[in-house]
């Protein structure tokens, strides 16, 4: 039977680029067609952001600093540009574009990294585009403060034509909740970088605050703008984002719940997501489908994560301002993905992160990184259904380090060198356990030497976790990767935990 389809889809020829698969996840009871999949290009280096562009190609940029366009139908690309200030270093480089839709205004808006000495800044700088290059470069925003992390950064434009962009805090959550500080907010300028004169602050291109690192912002209908956030070690975010609105940052993760969260609202208004996810998925960009071509997909919102390497449909409610539902597709199947856009046909298209500072397991794979487009499967022969892959019972420990640590520190432990330090055979993993309960309950942010090597990177606190989880996780790490150290009792971290209050 296998070899059956592999003989079909060599003669159909439709494998253009030599992969068609499809997703039979999508045929559920509300899904009205069976999607396949084509790789459009392959051997990208991160295609941070990926748009329809008014001349029916991509256009989409890699994170080292080109912005290119391609041919949907062909393959074909073309480099359009080339930025060699752009500073890549693990989250940062050529990141945020928008092209504007009106062809009467043609123009390209590119957010991107850069160093003076050694401070990381960001600018915003408007292009014009001709036929098949791009001139006239005009900086918007400059010497934005950037960090090695929370940097953001998306552009989109709004239906009445002004230039939206997501700064990250630069991991100062106090830039945040500051309406003086351009860090941890939606922007809003006009195309030629002057200040709407109905901005909140005036004079300032503050929209909202209290934002820690957007890296997804897109319209809906009724120009209901959307953007999603990395959360720390709990609550992604998706937020729809108003005006002068203050979404809590760093006080309050998700919703208004925990003790101190409330006490801070009590007192300061804070807007609260639509939807937030914990264990975390690492949530990029998102787009808005609204088309008949994928019926079960109308009026919803797209979004594609790095961590859970997903594409979540989020169905919208009509006013088109709250989630419904939520449905995960190409689960693992490309590994992480960074963009997502949609043609006037109404196909969707992915771009992967699998070459960008923090690979998923088995990445990257010598096609990454890869525009995948996905569209409702030709009747006949290319649907390769997708494996089911049957999960392992797993031990509750491993459960809890697969939701919370894996991410960083990887499912065998190994971490990566100089980013996440390995939990194999380390002294803080093996040596004094209430320690080790101390860093789980607290978090670090460096610099710390582990077998030699130096860090100087934050870990999350997780302290949100119960003392049996923690517990749990603790034992786990003392006990797997080739560790051969005692368990740790729920006791020894209530202890821990009491006296560091
Ligand atoms: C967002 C990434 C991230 C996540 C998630 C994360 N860590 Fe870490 N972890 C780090 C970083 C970065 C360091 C080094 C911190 C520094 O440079 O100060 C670290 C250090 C450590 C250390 C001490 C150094 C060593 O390797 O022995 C331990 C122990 C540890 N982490 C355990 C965990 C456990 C257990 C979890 C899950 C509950 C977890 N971490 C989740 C990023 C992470």
């Amino acid at each position: 039977m296998k070899g059956i389809l592999l003989f079909l889809v060599l003669i159909t020829g439709v494998a253009l680029t030599g992969y068609v698969s499809g997703v039979d996840k999508s045929v559920s009871s509300d899904d009205s067609v069976r999607l396949a999949t084509k790789t459009v290009i392959s051997n990208l280096n991160v295609a941070w952001e990926i748009t329809w562009g008014p001349d029916n190609w991509i256009w989409f940029t890699e994170q080292g600093g080109s912005l290119s366009k391609v041919n949907p139908e062909t393959g074909e690309r073309k480099i359009l540009l080339h930025i060699p200030e752009v500073y890549r270093y693990r989250s940062l480089g050529l990141l945020g574009m928008a092209v504007h839709p009106d062809p009467k205004k043609p123009y390209v808006f590119l957010d991107y990294t850069y160093k003076n000495g050694t401070s990381i800044l960001s600018k915003l700088v408007r292009y014009t585009y001709t036929a098949d290059t791009l001139i006239n470069p005009v900086i918007l925003l400059n010497d934005i403060p950037g960090a090695t992390g929370h940097n953001g950064s998306r552009v989109t434009i709004a239906p009445d034509g002004k230039v939206m962009m997501s700064t990250g805090d630069a991991v100062k959550g106090a830039n945040a909740q500051n309406s003086g500080s351009i860090n941890g907010k939606i922007l809003r300028i006009n195309i030629d970088g002057t200040i709407p004169a109905d901005n909140p602050f005036p004079g300032s291109p503050v929209w909202s605050l209290g934002h820690r690192n957007a890296q997804g912002l897109a319209f809906g209908r009724k120009g209901i703008l959307f953007s999603s956030e990395h959360g720390d070690a709990v609550e992604d975010e998706l937020n729809v984002i108003k005006k002068g609105a203050n979404y809590g940052w760093p006080f309050v993760e998700g919703f208004c719940d925990t003790e101190k969260e409330q006490a801070f609202c009590k007192t300061t208004e804070v807007t609260v997501p639509v939807k937030s996810w914990t264990p975390v998925i690492a949530p990029a960009g998102i787009a808005y489908y609204n088309s008949s071509t994928i019926p079960g997909w109308r009026n919803s919102l797209l979004l594609v994560t790095l961590k859970t390497q997903s594409l979540r449909v989020l169905k919208l409610n009509e006013a088109g301002n709250e989630v419904l539902s939520e449905k995960t597709y190409l689960d693992h199947e490309f590994g992480r993905l960074r963009g997502v856009c949609v043609s006037p046909a109404g196909d969707v298209y992915v771009s992967t992160s699998n070459r960008d500072w923090n690979p998923g397991e088995g990445y990257p794979k010598k096609e990454d990184d890869r525009i995948i487009k996905i569209f409702p499967a030709k009747a006949g022969s290319t649907i390769v259904t997708q494996k089911k892959t049957v999960k392992p019972v797993l031990l509750p420990g491993a459960v809890i380090y697969n939701n919370y640590c894996t991410s960083c520190h990887k499912s065998d432990g190994k971490g990566i060198a100089g980013i996440f330090p390995p939990l194999k055979g380390t002294s803080q993993v093996l040596g004094d356990k209430n320690t080790l309960i101390h860093i789980m309950l607290k978090g670090l942010s460096g610099p710390i030497t582990v077998k030699g090597q130096k860090y100087n990177q934050e870990m999350p606190a997780f302290n949100f976790l119960s003392n049996k989880d923690i517990s749990l996780v603790a034992s786990y790490i003392r006990t797997q990767f080739g560790n051969k150290a005692s368990t740790v009792s729920e006791a020894e971290v209530s202890k821990v935990r009491a006296a560091k209050k």
